[in-house]
């Protein structure tokens, strides 16, 4: 009797310390992040307009927009915990500012300020912006894209397709956003994949963006 009680005490120490885990490993205040890489052509022939940055037109190829932290019920933190800006030298290219309003400093900075700072208590600023060249690196979007046939020369695709390809190559389901050109045509405007909390391997996302894309859409030359 004595000893099936000891051992039942046993069972629930264990098993605090199991749920008291289960809560650290949950509390990182955020379920997963979206990577958003965008074209630069599709950026740049729009009515606003773009503005190469100070290191001239960057290379034919998909540049981020952000590493964004997203909970599983489709709301998302932003705003958390603002800290002075650390650059990292990759980001020159593969973190591209084009826009005529913002500068690359101030474009980084809202990024960190508005999204990165929501994954600090797993990601500090440098690995936070690192995890997001990284995740970039390992699937290379132009590459899959003309592999299947689909390149960027203005020509018009099916978003099915484009997905479909994305799939293919990376394994992971892939949605494309758009926007529209100075013609009103839909154009191919960002790719949304997901990643762990962790920063560091893709997943199929917990919750897809809503769509806005005609069935068929211009992949723009730039
Ligand atoms: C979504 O989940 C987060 C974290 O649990 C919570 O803070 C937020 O209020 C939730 N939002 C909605 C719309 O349910
Ligand atoms: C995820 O978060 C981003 C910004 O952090 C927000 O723009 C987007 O609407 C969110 N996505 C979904 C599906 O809730
Ligand atoms: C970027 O823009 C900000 C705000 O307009 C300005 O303070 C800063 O000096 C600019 N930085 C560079 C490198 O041009
Ligand atoms: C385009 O980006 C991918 C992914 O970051 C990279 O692997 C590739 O080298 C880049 N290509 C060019 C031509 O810059």
């Amino acid at each position: 009797m004595v000893k099936s009680s000891w051992f039942i005490l046993v069972e629930l120490l264990l098993l605090l310390q199991c749920l008291s885990h289960f809560s650290i490993s949950q509390g990182q205040g955020y379920d997963f992040f979206y990577l958003v890489q965008q074209w630069p052509g599709s950026f740049c022939d729009t009515k606003f307009s773009c503005c190469y940055p100070t290191t001239g037109k960057p290379a034919t190829n998909f540049t981020i927009h952000g590493l964004w932290p997203n909970y599983s019920n489709g709301s998302y933190p932003y705003g958390c915990n603002r800290i002075a800006l650390m650059m990292e030298p990759r980001m020159e290219v593969s973190w591209v500012s084009l826009s005529c309003k913002n500068n690359e400093t101030t474009f980084w900075t809202h990024e960190w300020d508005k999204h990165g700072t929501c994954s600090e208590s797993v990601l500090d600023q440098h690995s936070y912006f690192e995890a997001a060249l990284n995740i970039k690196d390992k699937v290379n979007l132009l590459q899959i894209l003309e592999a299947a046939g689909i390149h960027p020369d203005d020509k018009f695709y099916k978003v099915d397709d484009i997905e479909e390809a994305i799939k293919a190559g990376s394994g992971y389901t892939a949605t494309v956003q758009c926007n529209s050109d100075l013609s009103g045509n839909a154009q191919l405007f960002e790719v949304y994949l997901c990643v762990d909390a962790s920063g560091k391997d893709l997943i199929e996302c917990p919750v897809i963006p809503t769509k806005k894309c005609n069935p068929s859409i211009q992949f723009p030359i730039f």
